[in-house]
Parts: C-alpha cells; sequence; structure tokens
C-alpha cells in the first residue's frame, strides 16, 4: 500500500492531473465537507477533495442533492480548502445556480472560486450547459464534468438507476464527453453508467476521467466519503466498497462514553484540574 502513497508534497493541478492520466497512474478522489476530515483526507495522500452537493445528503440530512444553496456550497468549501496542503479541492456548483443562465452561471462560479479559495469547480450536464461551461471558462476558472446520473436531475429520472444503458442515451453521452473536453473541460465524472461505455469514454478523451459505479477502467475513482468509512447506513449500491465500519466504531465509543459518565467513572481524577 505504501508504494503508492506518493511523498510529493507539491500541490496537485489540472495540469499534473492529466500528466498522471498520460503515464497510467489512477486519481484518487474522495469528497470531504468539512476541516476536520479534509485534513485527514489530505494527509493520508489522497489526490483530488471534492466538496460534492452530496454535502445536501450526508451533512444537512436532505432527501436529494438539489435543496443545497450557493452560499452553503461556500460554506463548506471553505472549511475544505482552509484544511487541505497537497489535494486539489473541486467545489460542486450547486442545482439552480447555473442552469439556464449563463451569465447567473459564471456570477456563481465566481463566488465560489473568490469565497472559497478552492481549485476548480464541476459542473452536471453536457450540451445543454455547454454555453455557461463556455463562460466560465473563459474567465480562467477550470471545470470537471459530470455526465451518466446526475443527482440534481433525480426529479426527470425518477430513479437512482444505472443510466445510459440503451443506446441513444450512450451516444448522447458520449458527445457530451467530447463536447466537453472540446470546451476545455479539465476532467469529467462519470456515475453510474455500464463499465464497457466508461471505458469507451476514457480512451477516447484525453482528459482524465474519475467514475463512480463506471467500473475500473476509467482513470480514477471517487466515493463519498461517509459511505467508504461505513458512516451511512441503508446505502448499499453495487459499486460501493466499504473500507472500515466507523458506523459500530462511533456507537461502541459514544455508548461507552455515556456509561461512564453516569457511572462517574468520567472524568477522574487525572482527567480533572
Ligand atoms: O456530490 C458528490 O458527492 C458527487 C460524487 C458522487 C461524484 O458528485
Amino acid at each position: 500500500m505504501a508504494g503508492y502513497i506518493s511523498d510529493d508534497t507539491r500541490k496537485v493541478t489540472t495540469h499534473r492531473l492529466i500528466e498522471m492520466k498520460e503515464r497510467g497512474e489512477k486519481i484518487s478522489m474522495l469528497t470531504s465537507y468539512d476541516f476536520t476530515t479534509a485534513k485527514i483526507v489530505d494527509g493520508a495522500g489522497i489526490d483530488v477533495i471534492l466538496v460534492g452537493d452530496s454535502a445536501s445528503n450526508v451533512m444537512a440530512g436532505n432527501v436529494t442533492t438539489l435543496p443545497i444553496t450557493l452560499d452553503q456550497m461556500i460554506y463548506h468549501g471553505k472549511s475544505v480548502v482552509r484544511a487541505v496542503n497537497r489535494a486539489m479541492v473541486v467545489v460542486d456548483m450547486p442545482f439552480g445556480s447555473y442552469q439556464g443562465n449563463s451569465k447567473e452561471g459564471l456570477a456563481s462560479a465566481i463566488r465560489i472560486m473568490k469565497e472559497s479559495h478552492a481549485d476548480a469547480l464541476k459542473l452536471e450536464g453536457g450540451e445543454e450547459i455547454l454555453e455557461t461551461v463556455n463562460r466560465i471558462l473563459c474567465a480562467g476558472i477550470p471545470i470537471m464534468g459530470h455526465l451518466g446520473l446526475m443527482p440534481q436531475s433525480i426529479n426527470k429520472y425518477g430513479t437512482y438507476t444505472v443510466r445510459a444503458k440503451d443506446e441513444i442515451e450512450a451516444e448522447k453521452l458520449i458527445r457530451d464527453a467530447h463536447l466537453l473536453e472540446e470546451a476545455g473541460c479539465f476532467g469529467l465524472v462519470l456515475e453510474k453508467i455500464p463499465a464497457n461505455l466508461a471505458e469507451r469514454v476514457a480512451s477516447e478523451l484525453t482528459i482524465p476521467v474519475i467514475g463512480i459505479g463506471a467500473g475500473g477502467k476509467v482513470d480514477g475513482q471517487v466515493l463519498v466519503i461517509q459511505d467508504m468509512l461505513g458512516m451511512s447506513q441503508g446505502f448499499s449500491p453495487r459499486f460501493l466498497r466499504r473500507y472500515a465500519d466507523l458506523h459500530t466504531t462511533m456507537t461502541n465509543a459514544i455508548q461507552q462514553y455515556v456509561t461512564d459518565v453516569k457511572s462517574s467513572d468520567f472524568p477522574n481524577e487525572k482527567e480533572q484540574y
């Protein structure tokens, strides 16, 4: 394991991610939404930290990603950026902050960059948001695209099932991926699509393609940290590998604390002034 943890402490940049793809080095990406977690994630050697709008679910307890606001994403972005030295920090543009009006999209993008000091933004969508993507890129703000299952469109889909299984949707996804690369996006997330489609997109594009539920033949992987650490319960998609059972670890520790407080075991003489 240690062999894969880089001792290179230089900041990860868009340029370095593209170099990683060129030499076949896989890119590791995880979400974080707060200072303490981001410090651990960065210190552990992750390449990219995504301040995902999944904060709406895992931090705020909403059913979808739609309710989270621009101000809330900026708050999470700022908290993460303060903790990070090496990883690239990408902030999700929240639902309603960029769809439709490209001028408003640019204004939202500038607010996130100015106020959070993030390194880049992620937007969901292809052709439909191309005008906004172009405007933001023209302002010198790096963009990571996001295609496949796009949780901000959940009300349109009506299901979180695998996307682009039929030819029409797969062809559109391939077209959108090329459009985003041609526009100048530095990377692309593909969520919950067939592995062979993701492999094709990753091989056709020169920019890194990061998968979540998109198989192993892409340039990197991303997971939501609460899911991979086993903090969340009742969410077990096939693509999720749990690396810890923090739900049990935390529950046991908290139950021990409750017991110690109630039995007057805590604090003891050494734990007081
Ligand atoms: O918001 C998020 O966490 C994401 C990942 C699932 C890619 O967009």
